[in-house]
Order: structure tokens, then sequence, then C-alpha cells
């Protein structure tokens, strides 16, 4: 397939990156707090079977419509995860359903069953028998940790290919090194979401004191698994490319304090879980549980920025990157140029007094926006504005070596000049004239160092020098 098979959205100020990052936080917020939530209300359930005071109630309080709002909004985040991921990263979204295509349909199955379920228990679940009630519970349950189990093979797979790498068949992809590390943790955040929403429903039911701290009590068990998540944390950062864990753990700083920022929330509520809750028995107010859910969110959503970073420059792992570029087709493109055949024109490009800058800012578009805008969100002028224009030209052209997670420059000489003329311009104040920048020698002194540079990412990735699936 062609890299221009797609066009490349033009998101104005906002980062690519960003923009899928932001929705899939919240989708995956919500979809883990439906898992948790089922969990809550099986257990509650099974409890209710077995005579304890205030369960039913509390079922049938609002906690099940609690779930059911973030089935809602989960189902909702789930499709517009489809949609804007095919507006970010047809090409990945592509590879991900033609390699998995089966198990994508799967994962629906669980998701239908799951609504079925959950809308059943909520229609019906008032008439039914405690039994009933249970199994239909449960079937909520397996079936919302069932699409949860689909689903993380594929994103998993999407940062450890491992064995499916060189041929090995959909389940070697499907089952690789990080799946169990990453859905043992998952289950563990969703059982914690659902324990502390729950202990914020008990605070607003109308019964005492003493039965509420009797029903925290219970419903605080869901909390046990969080136990496991810094082996967990660890076994993952076990499991995942050197250069990706040496990029989290100090390469880069912003990745880093993510991660810490992770770790530390994650690692205060455990604490006050484990000791505060579980072992002192203290009694929990709903602004407690408020405050521990939001703090949980807050880890989520960093420690999703870093699964999310920790990928680059690819968006499958050797298999394309970031910028829907194939490894193989760098080779390709350094000789027929990245934007030769593009048939989509740029939005803006009676903005530049050049062609050398329209096709500099059209090469951005296609080999840089994925990561970078041009003055907002990692943008290319703050960071190369104030270079010497030899500094921009070697860093452009040497690109996977300026930073071991971008992807090698994927254009001719003329295509590296075309963009530092365009950030040179860009930093000038994109003035109305603009000199065009063809001196031959600057332009072989360009190819020596895209040549000195390689085709290949960067070279502390030894796994990257075998060979690559196109
Ligand atoms: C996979 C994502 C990704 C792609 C694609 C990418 N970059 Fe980057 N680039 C980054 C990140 C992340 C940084 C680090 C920013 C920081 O240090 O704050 C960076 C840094 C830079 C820097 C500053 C380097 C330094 O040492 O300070 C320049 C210049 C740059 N990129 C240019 C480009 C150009 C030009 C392209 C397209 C040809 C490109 N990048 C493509 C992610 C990417």
């Amino acid at each position: 397939m062609d890299p221009t098979a797609y066009p490349v959205n033009d998101f104005g100020p906002a980062m690519r990156g960003m923009v899928i990052g932001a929705v899939g936080i919240l989708h995956v917020f919500l979809a883990q707090f439906a898992i948790g939530g089922g969990f809550v209300l099986t257990y509650v359930q099974w409890l209710a079977g077995r005579g304890v005071p205030d369960a039913r109630r509390f079922l049938d309080s609002f906690f099940k419509y609690l779930v059911l709002v973030s089935f809602v909004t989960g189902a909702m985040t789930g499709v517009a995860m489809w949609l804007t991921t095919i507006q970010v990263g047809p090409r990945t979204i592509g590879l991900m359903v033609d390699e998995f295509h089966w198990i994508w349909a799967v994962e629906w199955c669980c998701f239908t069953v799951e609504i079925v379920a959950g809308y059943m228990f909520l229609r019906f679940g008032a008439r039914l028998p405690d039994s009933a009630r249970l199994k239909l519970l449960a079937t909520y349950s397996v079936a919302s940790f069932g699409s949860l189990f689909w689903v993380n093979g594929i994103l998993s797979w999407q940062l450890t290919p491992g064995a499916w790498i060189g041929g090995g068949d959909v389940w070697a992809g499907f089952f690789n090194p990080s799946f169990w590390p990453s859905l043992l943790y998952r289950a563990a955040v969703s059982s914690t979401l659902g324990a502390l929403a729950a202990i914020a429903v008990v605070n607003t039911m109308d019964i005492d004191r003493a039965a509420r701290h009797a029903l925290i009590a219970r419903v605080s068990r869901l909390l046990v698994p969080m136990a496991a998540m810094p082996l967990l944390g660890v076994w993952f950062m076990a499991v995942i490319p050197a250069d990706s864990r040496a990029w989290i753990t100090g390469g880069s700083v912003a990745m880093s304090m993510f991660l810490a920022m992770a770790a530390g929330a994650s690692l205060l509520i455990g604490a006050y879980a484990l000791v505060g809750i579980l072992w002192r028995r203290l009694y929990v107010s709903g602004a407690t549980a408020a405050l521990l859910l939001a703090l949980a969110f807050g880890a989520t959503a960093a420690g999703e920025f870093v699964r999310e970073g920790a990928r680059k420059p690819y968006t499958i792992r050797q298999v394309l990157f970031s910028n829907a570029i194939t490894p193989g087709e760098v080779a390709r493109m350094r000789r027929d140029g990245s934007v030769t055949g593009d048939p989509y024109p740029l939005r803006d490009a009676a903005r530049y007094p050049t062609p050398q800058l329209v096709l500099g800012a059209h090469v951005v578009r296609v080999q840089c926006s994925a990561c970078h805008t041009m003055s907002g969100a990692n943008g290319l002028v703050h960071l190369g504005g104030g270079w010497t224009p030899d500094q921009l030209r070697l860093n452009i052209a040497k690109l996977q070596r300026t930073k071991a997670f971008m992807p090698p420059f994927a254009g001719p000489a003329t295509e590296v000049e075309a963009v530092a003329q365009l950030i040179a311009w860009e930093a000038a104040g994109a003035p109305d004239t603009w000199p065009v920048s063809d001196d031959p020698a600057v332009l072989a002194q360009i190819q020596r160092w895209l040549d000195e540079a390689g085709t290949q990412p960067a070279p502390e990735r030894p796994e990257a020098r075998r060979e690559v699936r196109p």
C-alpha cells in the first residue's frame, strides 16, 4: 500500500497524537469502570443471595445506573475511538483490522452480550429471583471482561508484536509478550475503579452509619487486586522493548514524569486502600471516594499517555512508523520523494511565497505532523527555529539520530532543504518574500548526511536491524 493512499488530516494547532490520546484516555477510563462495575454488581448480588443486609438495596440504588451510564458513554467513546483513529491513523487501523479481523468480531460479540445482559438486568432485575439476577450479572461481567481480553491482545501487539514479526501467526501476535501483564493490570484497575465508585454510592444510601460501614468494608475487598499492581507493572516493564523502557525511565523527561505520576498516584491510592480501608477499617466518606476516583483518573490518563508514547517511532513496532511510513518504504522514498504522487493538496498552499516552502509544508504534513505542529504542541518552530541553517539540515537529515524516537527522514535532499527553509521562514515571522535555496553544494552536503544516517531506524534498536515484514 502506498502511504499516500489516505489523506493526512490537518488539525491546525492540535497535534494528531494528542487528538487520539484525549479520546483514548476518556474511553479507557469509562470502559474499565464499566468492567469494574460489573465485578461489583456480581459480587454484591452474590452477597444478597446469601442474605447480607442492604446488599439488594445497594444494587437497586443507583449503582446500576452508574454502570449503565458508563457502558453507554463507554460505547459512545468507543465509536468515537474508531472515528478518530481512522482520521488520525488510517493505515494503522487498516493493519489492525487486516490482521485481527475475526478477533474484532469476537470482541463485538462479547460487547453485544454485555449490553444485552446489562439491559435485561436493568429492565427485569427487580422481578427476578436472586439466582437469576446473579446469572445475569455474571454474564454481564464475563462478557465485559471478555471484550477487554480481546481488545487487549490487539493493543499490546502494537507495542510488542513478538513472534508475529517474521511470519508468526495471528495467535503469536495476540498472545504477545505484554498480553498478560497488561490484561491483569487493567483488570486490577477496573476492579479498583468499581470499588471506589461503589464506596461513593454507599455513602448516598439512606441507611445508618454502621450499616454503611459494613457495606463499605465488603465492597472494599475489590480493592485487594491493587496489591498486585506494582508487580504487574514491573512485569510489563520487563517485557517491553529495551529502548521503550529506556525512554520512559529517563530517556524522555516528559514520559518519565508521566510514568512517575501514574505510579505515584496509584501507590497513594493503593496505600490508602490497603492500610486505611482494608486493614484499619477506616470509614470512607463519599468525598474521599470521589477524590480517590479523580486520582485514579489522573493515573489512568498518565499511564495511557506513557503506553502510547513508548511505541515511538512506531504505531506498530517494527512494522509501521508513527507517520504511516513502513521501514521498508524509506529507501524508495529517499529516491522518489515522500510527497510525489500525494493526490491531496495542501489546505493553505497560497500562504507560502515560494514552491519550495509549499513543498516543505507538504513534507511536514506527511512525515512530521503525527508528532509535531508548526508552532503549537511540540512545534517545529519552537524546537528548531533558533538553529543555524546547517544545524537544521543536519538534524533533519539524520532525524533518527537526532532523537531515537523519530523515524528516519524519508525523502531526498531537496525535501530536507524544503523543510529547513520552511522552519526558518516560519521562525522569521512568515515574511512575504523568501529566497529559494538551491545551491548544489548545500544539497550535496545534505545528501552526505542522509547517506551517513542511512534508512534504518536508530541503531540502538538491535531488533530493528532484523528483517521487517512489509
Ligand atoms: C514519532 C514522532 C515524531 C515524528 C514522526 C517526528 N518527530 Fe521530531 N521529535 C519528536 C519528539 C517527541 C521530539 C522531542 C521534543 C522535545 O524534546 O521536547 C522531537 C524533536 C524534534 C526536533 C528537536 C530535536 C532536538 O534535539 O531538540 C526537531 C528539529 C524535530 N523533531 C524535527 C522533526 C521533523 C522535521 C520531522 C519530520 C521530518 C519530525 N521531527 C518527525 C517526535 C517526532
